[in-house]
C-alpha cells in the first residue's frame, strides 16, 4: 500500500486505534494529522506527524478551526478517519438518559462535525477519502448496549448517506465496523476472555489503510466487519 502524498487527518488520534492508525498509515508514506482530545502530545507520535491538541469534535468550530489549520500547515488535505468515540454500557432500566446522549455525541456527532468540517477541502483537493469507524456490535444490540449501538448504527447511516451524497464528486466514504479490539482497556474488562480472538488494533488499521488508498477507488458506501474470531 503507497500512501505517499497523501495528507490524511486522523481523530480520536491518541486513543488506542487512533495511534494505530497513525502508525500504520504513516508507515505506508501518509503524512498524518493527529487531532487529539488531550492537549498535550503523548510521545508516541510518528516522526513527521502534524499535531493538534485539545480538540473537542463535538464543537463546529473548533473542527473547522482545526482542518483549515492543516490544509495551512500540509497545503492540503485527502482524507478523514473518524476514530474518536467510545463505550458506555447501561440498562435502561434505572439508567441515566444522559447517557444516550453522551454516547450521541461522542460517537456520531464527532464523525458528523469532523465530515462537516473536512468537506470543503476534501472538494477542493478534488476528490478524497472519508473512513468512519462504527461497531459490529450496532447491527443487533445486546442488554445494556442500546445507546452505544443506537450511536454506532449512526455513524453507518452517516457513511451510507454521505457515500451517495458525494459519489459523483470524487470521495469515497466507507466504515469499518470492529467487533472487539485488543486494547488494554477490554483486557481489564474481560479478563477471562481469549485475546487471541480479538482484532489486533493495527489490523484494523490496515484495513482502513486500503480505504484510503487508490486501490480502494471502487469502494464506496461499504461497511466493512472487522471481526477478528469473535
Ligand atoms: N475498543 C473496541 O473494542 C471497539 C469496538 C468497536 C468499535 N470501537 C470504536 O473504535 C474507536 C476507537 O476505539 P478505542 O478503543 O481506540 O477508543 P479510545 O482508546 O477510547 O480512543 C478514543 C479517542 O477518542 C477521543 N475522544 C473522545 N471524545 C472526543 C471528543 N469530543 N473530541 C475529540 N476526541 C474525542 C478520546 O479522547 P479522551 O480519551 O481524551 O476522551 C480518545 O483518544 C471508537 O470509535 C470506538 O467506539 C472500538
Amino acid at each position: 500500500m503507497n500512501l505517499t502524498g497523501k495528507v490524511l487527518a486522523i481523530t480520536g488520534s491518541d486513543g488506542v486505534l487512533g495511534q494505530s492508525t497513525a502508525s500504520v498509515l504513516s508507515g505506508h508514506g501518509a503524512r498524518v494529522a493527529l487531532l487529539a482530545h488531550a492537549k498535550t502530545p503523548s510521545g508516541a507520535e510518528p516522526a513527521g506527524a502534524l499535531h493538534y491538541g485539545g480538540i473537542d469534535l463535538t464543537m463546529e468550530d473548533a473542527a473547522r478551526g482545526v482542518m483549515d489549520r492543516i490544509v495551512k500547515d500540509a497545503g492540503r488535505l485527502d482524507g478523514l478517519i473518524n476514530v474518536a468515540g467510545g463505550f458506555r454500557w447501561e440498562k435502561l432500566e434505572g439508567g441515566a438518559l444522559d447517557v444516550w446522549d453522551a454516547m450521541y455525541r461522542l460517537n456520531l456527532r464527532t464523525a458528523v462535525v469532523s465530515c462537516q468540517a473536512a468537506l470543503p477541502h476534501l472538494l477542493r483537493a478534488g476528490g478524497g477519502r472519508i473512513v468512519n469507524v462504527g461497531a459490529m456490535g450496532a447491527a443487533k444490540a445486546a442488554a445494556g448496549m442500546g445507546a452505544y449501538a443506537a450511536s454506532k448504527a449512526g455513524v453507518a447511516k452517516l457513511t451510507e448517506a454521505l457515500a451517495d451524497e458525494l459519489k459523483d464528486r470524487g470521495i469515497t466514504v466507507n466504515a469499518i465496523l470492529p467487533s472487539t479490539l485488543d486494547t488494554p482497556r477490554n483486557r481489564l474488562d474481560m479478563p477471562t476472555a481469549d485475546f487471541s480472538r480479538w482484532v489486533a488494533p493495527a489490523a484494523a488499521a490496515e484495513v482502513i489503510a486500503f480505504l484510503v488508498s487508490d486501490a480502494a477507488r471502487a469502494v464506496t458506501g461499504a461497511l466493512i466487519p472487522v471481526a477478528g474470531r469473535v
